[in-house]
């Protein structure tokens, strides 16, 4: 088939990248030129595990081309999807200015032949409707279309085999005729085909996103608990996941979720419930909840840290990333700033976006090791195997004070109090000397 895809973010590139290695010709188009050069000779702008390897193969084989211009893309595709942002505006709507440009766009561009026009972005209850009416506002007369919801369900960091291997592909729709096209290109993925309405589609992406938000502010809310009453919250998160009905999957406490996804989503789907009249009290205890394990783990900091320097492994919203959208370690820098603190910083590769952000406010470390040279205590905000397989002596050798503060518990304790630090992990009683 040939299809286009509008956006080159995480959803767009790799969607694109997947049904090009499945031997389809995709139009990728975006709006700014030099990206898409970059994208033409191979790279993929983002860091995401493999992506480079697979554009490469399928720009050498002919199946991505990359383009501004809506016209030819769309007029000789069968499918348009759309994977544009739908950032959070202030008051926690989805921001959908991107999207309905878009549609424009693609009204403007379909030609006679039938097109279904695909939203992936996540967007909320009645958004493709929307689509469906700026289309038909746009499009010449003699135009068949369809619209289609079908959500991305990939996580960043293993974003190419949750596409090649997702769970399930969920298609909403009101036409058949577009049901079985996007069957058709979805073929090659073996997970579930979910055939349903527009509405429970574009639902069905909220309520996943939330559902995991929620596990992992409950996980947060218990390791509060913990720590008031001397309970360990791995003892009890470990018991409670062996019930089937919970499992000890997406419940790991710590500093609490970030990325592009789940602060956003929640928000949203607050928004959406309050527009509709539901309570919505349940979904605005996750955020907040979200908001208390970022400042629980701060006012541990703040409290226990005498000297002057910091130092911080971990930037990204989580590991195999560069990607440091409402990461957790966004909001502790600043706080940590505020407050007057030196900060020497270390992530394998989300350092480049967070001097971006922050310039010469932070002392930027070549190295885990080199990080904690003078410092007077060592923050871990993001779980990367590297921290986790760490010389634990070097790093006491190189401590002035060796303190631990760890937002992702992801050292024994025991361990750490043989070696002699003082580790204040999450939910866990505080390792003391
Ligand atoms: C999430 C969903 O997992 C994907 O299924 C979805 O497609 C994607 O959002 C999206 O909407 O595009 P992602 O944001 O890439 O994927 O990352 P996750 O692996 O879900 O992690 C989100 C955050 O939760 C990270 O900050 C992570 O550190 C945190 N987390 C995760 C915890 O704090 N505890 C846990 O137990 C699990």
């Amino acid at each position: 088939m040939t299809i286009t895809i509008v956006g080159h973010g995480y959803v767009g590139l790799v969607s694109a990248c997947v049904f090009a290695d499945f031997g389809n010709t995709v139009y990728v188009v975006g709006h700014t030129p030099e990206k898409l050069e970059r994208l033409k000779n191979g790279d993929p702008i983002i860091y995401e595990p493999g992506l480079k390897e697979v554009l490469e193969k399928n720009n050498k084989a002919g199946r991505l081309i990359f383009t501004t211009d809506f016209t030819e893309p769309v007029s000789k595709s069968e499918i348009v999807f759309i994977t544009v942002g739908t950032p959070p505006k202030e008051n926690g709507d989805a921001d959908l200015s991107v999207v309905l440009q878009v549609a424009e766009q693609i009204g403007k561009n379909l030609s006679n032949t039938f097109t279904v026009v695909s939203c992936k972005s996540t967007v909320p209850v009645g958004t493709n409707k929307k689509i469906e009416e700026i289309i038909n506002k746009n499009k010449g007369k003699d135009v068949q279309f369809a619209v289609a919801s079908c959500p991305e369900f990939l996580r960043e960091g293993s974003a190419l085999h949750d596409t090649f291997h997702a769970d399930r592909v969920v298609i909403g729709s009101e036409s058949k005729q577009a049901i079985d096209t996007l069957l058709k290109i979805h073929t090659p993925i073996t997970g579930k085909k979910i055939v349903t309405d527009l509405a429970s589609a574009e639902l069905i992406k909220y309520t996943s996103n939330s559902v995991l938000a929620m596990k992992i502010s409950f996980a947060n809310l218990i390791s509060f608990y913990c720590e008031k009453t001397g309970a360990n919250v791995e003892s009890v998160l470990n018991a409670v996941g062996l019930d089937q009905r919970i499992g000890r999957i997406f419940m790991d406490p710590g500093v609490g979720y970030g990325g592009s996804c789940f602060p956003k989503d929640v928000k949203a789907l607050i928004s959406t419930g309050k527009r509709f009249n539901i309570d919505t009290q349940l979904l605005e205890a996750v955020d907040t909840i979200n908001e208390e394990a970022r400042t629980n783990l701060l006012k541990k900091i703040l409290a226990q840290v005498k000297g002057e320097k910091i130092a911080i492994w971990g930037l990204s919203f989580k590991p195999n990333t560069d990607d440091i959208r409402f990461a957790p370690s966004v909001d502790i820098i600043k706080a940590l700033l505020e407050k007057g603190y030196t900060l020497s910083v270390y992530d394998q590769e989300g350092m480049k976006n967070i001097k971006r952000m922050f310039g010469d406010k932070l002392i930027y470390a070549a190295s885990s090791y080199e990080a904690l040279q003078d410092a007077d205590a060592l923050v871990i905000l993001t779980d990367w195997n590297e921290f986790k397989h760490i010389n634990l002596n070097k790093v006491k050798q190189l401590l002035k004070n060796p303190i631990i503060f760890d937002g992702r518990n992801i050292y024994d304790m025991q361990t750490m109090k043989d070696l002699g630090f003082n580790y204040i992990s999450t939910g866990r009683a505080p390792v003391l000397l």
